[in-house]
């Protein structure tokens, strides 16, 4: 913790302070407004920096089906000194139609003959923990063995286990790992043992401590962050992605639940969008599909949000349009998506859920329909989803989309066509400067209460420029988010949903920064915009309350505030942001309130402008909780400098 934070918050908690307030934060506790939407802070997620495969998806196998382009990437021959073998592709008779592709080692038998896989940029595995190896193997000829080994980083071996006698039919073998120590780039090795070929497919490695013990299930740290964040909704699966390059590449749901071996290996527009960030080895394996985005926002308790393709691909790479009488089969995905998540499991979609485990409905409320699309191309696409889903589900709210721009010609174009056509909520996008962020708090108060709502679904402050390599998760953008939130909060009954983005990056293999959770092969940190999300998201409230801030010697764009009622609590919630590079000194009067409990509860977000969290130092800026005392209705606090403070006061 900051010394400065400690010495901020002695003093908070004395609550009194013999300066001067410089500012007065009035909080009209008997005007409650408009209720705040449950699921108001969310968050969005991509297959972006290795979110999915190499992240999220706990699979420690890159290319696990040989069917990337080149098949053999990922892997590695070995062939220690007298070893002889062969190693080739092969798609005749595979073990699933879907992964047409597979290895077959032959080995002469004079000493271990096979291949090395390196994982995701690295292997990350921990001593004393289990990993589940799991493999289809074929005998084709002799009856060689199969070894199943880790090596550490070093070069030393980790466990190995030996498995034998195999069919001349495809078979799944398994075995149980546990290597003796932790290494962050392990690498498992796939050898033959005595004289004879194998075929090989689908070689999987997965933590047995994945999120809920799931088999093949998801990294439980990554989860366990978002799920630490109270998310009220997920966003999925992106983004550009959503879209596609093209239109074959968009993504597509369906492709994506059922046995994972059949869910087919698609390219990942992040290998190829960025030039200066090239990725090659970066596919979608769909390990973590639509099912398990559903799954997962159960296990969190957010509220699913699934965009989907709006037959235009990403309008930043071809633009490419399915005519518009050529549409049905996407408005078709859309329909039946929702049947999948909330139809009974008498309906064919619905039934297929239950087949896969999941009877009960997912409750799905709300849906997307493209991402960042413009002009009238995409007007005319959303109006047809939007009659055609509005007619069967008038219970769905569908997101539309104001392109990529806050403020653009494509922007100013969509929100009265979207008006017009009655559009539910209006999804913008904005990554920009600090300074954006701090200039633009009053954005939504003067927007029309009575159109369609606002999902702000996309934003990051961008310590350099969009796009740039350069950016950083900056206290001092953090900070801007904060204080734009404020405007986000003030204004919850049209703004009602926000997500920040993006939010995993694989810290040896992104595309894009800054991020909000940046993983490595075994470990994670939350960057200081990941606890301003979570400071809001956990001290949401029930209601608005309006706040008068005065603050006449202050420079504007210095101080923000917003606060709200949190009714089961009793208690307003109070959140004020000090950007200013002096403490200010605020006089707090909470207007019209009844019994105040003298004692509250205050958390200070604090850092230097430059401070950015990292593995080596992942507490740089983090929360720090203390009690207040000397609540009143009137009462003076001391704002640390560059803060976020959230103040928690029990009002009758
Ligand atoms: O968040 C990264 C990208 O930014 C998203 O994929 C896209 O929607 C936006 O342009």
């Amino acid at each position: 913790m900051h010394s400065k934070v400690k010495a901020s918050l002695v003093a908070a908690a004395l609550a009194f302070s013999l300066t001067a307030p410089a500012a007065t934060i009035e909080v009209q506790v008997d005007q409650p407004g408009a209720k705040i939407n449950p699921a108001m802070w969310g968050i969005f997620f991509e297959d972006i920096n290795f979110g999915a495969d190499g992240g999220l998806y706990a699979e420690l196998v890159k290319n696990r089906g040989f069917e990337f382009p080149e098949a053999m990437m990922g892997w590695s021959k070995l062939s220690p000194s007298k070893a002889r073998g062969q190693l080739s592709i092969h798609n005749e008779n595979p073990f699933n139609a879907a992964n047409p592709h597979y290895l077959r080692l032959e080995s002469e038998g004079k000493d271990l003959f096979g291949v090395a896989n390196e994982g995701f940029r690295g292997m990350g595995v921990k001593a004393g923990e289990a990993y589940n190896f799991s493999a289809q193997v074929r005998n084709v000829s002799g009856s060689p063995a199969l070894r199943v080994e880790l090596y550490g980083s070093d070069g030393a071996l980790l466990d190995t286990v030996k498995l034998e006698k195999f069919s001349g039919d495809w078979q799944k073998i398994s075995a149980v790992l546990h290597p003796k120590v932790t290494d962050a780039k392990a690498k498992l090795y796939v050898l033959v043992d005595g004289k004879g070929a194998v075929d090989l497919d689908f070689v999987s490695l997965f933590p047995d401590n994945t999120w809920k013990h799931r088999p093949g299930g998801l990294r439980a740290d990554m989860v366990q962050a978002l799920a630490d964040l109270h998310p009220g909704f997920m966003r999925f699966p992106g983004g550009c992605i959503v879209e596609g390059s093209e239109l074959n590449k968009r993504y597509q749901w369906k492709k994506t639940i059922g046995p994972v071996e059949e869910r087919e290996l698609l390219i990942n527009r992040w290998n190829y969008e960025f030039l200066h960030r090239p990725t090659p080895d970066y596919f979608q394996s769909f390990g973590l599909g639509f099912l398990e985005f559903f799954q997962m926002c159960e296990d969190i308790g957010a509220e699913p949000l699934p965009i989907l393709s709006c037959g235009i691909a990403c309008q930043f790479n071809s633009g490419e349009l399915c005519p518009l009488d050529q549409l049905e089969p996407f408005i078709q995905d859309a329909l039946d998506l929702i049947e999948f998540a909330n139809g009974a499991t008498t309906t064919t979609w619905g039934a297929k859920r239950a087949a896969l485990g999941h009877p009960e409905p997912f409750n799905l409320k709300m849906m997307g329909v493209g991402n960042e699309n413009w002009d009238a191309q995409y007007i005319e696409r959303y109006a047809k989803f939007h009659a055609a889903l509005k007619a069967a589900h008038p219970e769905i709210h569908l997101i539309s989309s104001a392109g990529p721009f806050p403020n653009d010609e494509h922007f100013k174009f969509a929100w009265p066509k979207l008006r017009e056509l009655h559009a539910d909520i209006v999804d913008e996008h904005c990554y920009d400067k600090p300074a954006w962020f701090l200039n633009n708090t009053h954005r939504f108060d003067s927007y029309d209460r009575t159109g369609p709502k606002v999902f702000f679904g996309e934003y990051a402050a961008q310590s350099d420029k969009v796009v740039s390599v350069k950016n950083r998760n900056t206290w001092e953008c953090a900070i801007a988010e904060a204080a734009y939130m404020t405007g986000l909060e003030r204004n919850a009954e049209v703004v009602r949903m926000a997500s920040y983005a993006p939010l995993f990056a694989n810290a040896e293999a992104w595309q894009w920064t800054p991020n909000m959770i940046w993983v490595d092969s075994l470990n994670l940190y939350a960057t200081p915009n990941y606890y301003v999300q979570q400071l809001f998201s956990r001290n949401r409230g029930d209601v608005i309350l309006p706040v008068k801030l005065g603050a006449p010697e202050i420079p504007t764009n210095k101080l923000f505030a917003s606060a709200t009622h949190d009714n089961a609590a009793g208690e307003v919630i109070l959140k004020v942001v000090n950007a200013a590079t002096t403490p200010t000194v605020a006089e707090i009067k909470l207007t019209a309130a009844g019994k105040i409990t003298d004692k509250g509860r205050v958390t200070v977000l604090s850092g230097a402008n430059a401070d950015v969290n990292s593995f080596a130092n992942p507490k740089l800026v983090v929360p720090v909780a203390a009690t207040l005392t000397g609540v009143g209705k009137t009462f003076n606090h001391t704002f640390p400098a560059n803060s976020v403070t959230v103040l928690r006061l029990k009002v009758n």
